[in-house]
């Protein structure tokens, strides 16, 4: 079933700057359509944001994305507002403020994230299937006492990844309240709803509550070790000494907050998919083996992180245009996992297309670290809740978040009936 609300319109580069339309599923989409087929290498000019490459074709996001030696990820990693980026140079030194795994380049970049890598591998993680699927049933239940009706985001999906993420980090369940409201102040930051406060520097202070929050936990964990991933990080080594403080905290941050929102944002939207497309529906109660795929797919639908960025270290010709040493390219994944060219019929929900290729997770070094963790935990959650529902629809409007960075839906009402 095609996605029918994405009618042809005008739009210009800078658009994809513009929350309310990259806030929002199908104008985000038509906006990816139209600059995919005009313009897919755009200049975009904005009087807030230093100036920058738009990609929007699936082989450019992939191949920058993966030439990690001539396209860094540093120093500017997101795009963010040149007055928010000179307040972080102020308080951190760097436009990106505190520099995390997805900022740093070779050969740091590298070595920290060896710390976790093993961790994370499919046959780490498949250990904790059982765990995942316990937490999966205890939100299903959740979901189904609520009694046939729910905002399925702000009562189950955004809670459920959190829970999954504490449960790896070893961190208690009282923290679960602190760890979202930080998390949505971070990523959130475009959304007037979930900012701290108008002003930017009560923004930044998110980042030092993060901080305090988190050296609390390596200190704790120094002391008591476990079987979790937290400990992994307290106690890291590397080249051969301790990992640094700061380097703990910002691997702690990145952990805790890139698996959270984005993982709410595709449950939410792969449950809204899967109400948008009810052959998909069946076809996945009919078939519970294609559980991983299915996630696959809808990680593929709702490309969560819209983009990254990266600064060109050498000139190129891309699409036709000349790029610059020095200049920065966005990488917009959600436009690169609905370029025709790569995927037959991209505006259809299929459960069955091979949707290992997608890039939502990324590509090249910094490929998401945590992409098995999330597909598993997709698949779990709609595993474990279509033998228990009959029917399921929207039971209101839905509501998304206003940004460009993490993006998916902020409310989605919905009906069901218990088996
Ligand atoms: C649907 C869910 C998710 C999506 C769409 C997603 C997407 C991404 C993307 C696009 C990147 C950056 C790639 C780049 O710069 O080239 C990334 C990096 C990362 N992700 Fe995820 N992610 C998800 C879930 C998770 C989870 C569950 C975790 C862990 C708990 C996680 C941990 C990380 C880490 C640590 C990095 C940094 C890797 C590096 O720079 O080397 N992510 N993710």
């Amino acid at each position: 079933m095609t996605d029918n609300n994405q009618a042809e319109r005008s739009f210009i580069p800078a658009d994809v700057l513009n929350a309310a339309i990259m806030g929002n599923e199908s104008s985000m989409n038509s906006l990816f359509n139209f600059l995919r087929e005009h313009d897919p290498v755009s200049r975009v000019e904005h009087p807030d944001y230093e100036p920058f490459w738009s990609l929007t074709k699936y082989d450019d996001v992939k191949f920058i994305g993966s030439a990690n030696e001539d396209f860094l990820s540093a120093p500017r990693t997101t795009l963010l507002p040149m007055e928010f980026e000179k307040m972080l140079m102020e308080m951190f030194g760097t436009r990106n403020g505190l520099e995390t795994l997805i900022h740093m380049d070779k050969p740091k970049h590298l070595k920290l994230r060896k710390v976790s890598t093993d961790w994370f591998l499919p046959r780490s993680i498949n250990k904790l299937e059982l765990e995942i699927k316990a937490l999966a049933k205890e939100f299903v239940d959740k979901m189904l006492d609520k009694g046939g009706s729910c905002d399925f985001v702000r009562d189950i999906a955004m809670y459920y990844p959190l829970r999954v993420i504490l449960s790896i980090l070893g961190l208690p369940r009282n923290s679960e309240e602190t760890m979202l409201t930080l998390t949505q102040e971070l990523f959130g930051g475009q959304d007037p709803a979930l900012q701290r406060s108008e002003d930017m520097e009560s923004g930044l202070s998110v980042l030092t509550d993060f901080g305090d929050f988190f050296n609390k936990v390596i200190e704790e964990k120094k002391i008591n070790p476990a079987d979790d991933l937290a400990s992994v990080l307290a106690n890291a080594t590397v080249d051969g000494e301790p990992m640094n403080t700061l380097d703990q905290m910002s691997y702690f941050i990145i952990t805790a907050t890139a698996g959270h929102d984005t993982t709410s944002a595709a449950i939410s939207g792969g449950m809204k998919a899967l109400i948008d497309h009810p052959d998909q529906m069946k076809l996945l109660r009919d078939r519970p083996d294609l559980d991983m795929n299915a996630a696959k797919e809808m990680i593929r639908w709702t490309s969560p992180v819209r983009h990254m960025v990266r600064t060109a270290t050498k000139d190129i010709e891309l699409g036709g245009k000349h790029i610059k040493s020095g200049d920065n390219l966005a990488l917009w994944y959600p436009a690169a996992n609905r370029d025709p060219e790569n995927f037959a019929n991209p505006n259809v929900l299929d459960f069955t297309r091979d949707a290992k290729s997608q890039l939502a997770f990324g590509y090249g070094a910094h490929i998401c670290l945590g992409q098995h963790l999330a597909a598993l935990e997709v698949a779990c959650f709609f595993r474990e809740l279509l033998p228990r529902i009959e029917e399921i629809e929207m039971n209101g409007d839905p509501e998304w978040v206003q940004a460009i960075f993490v993006g998916g839906l902020k409310s989605l009402p919905i009906r069901y009936q218990i088996t």
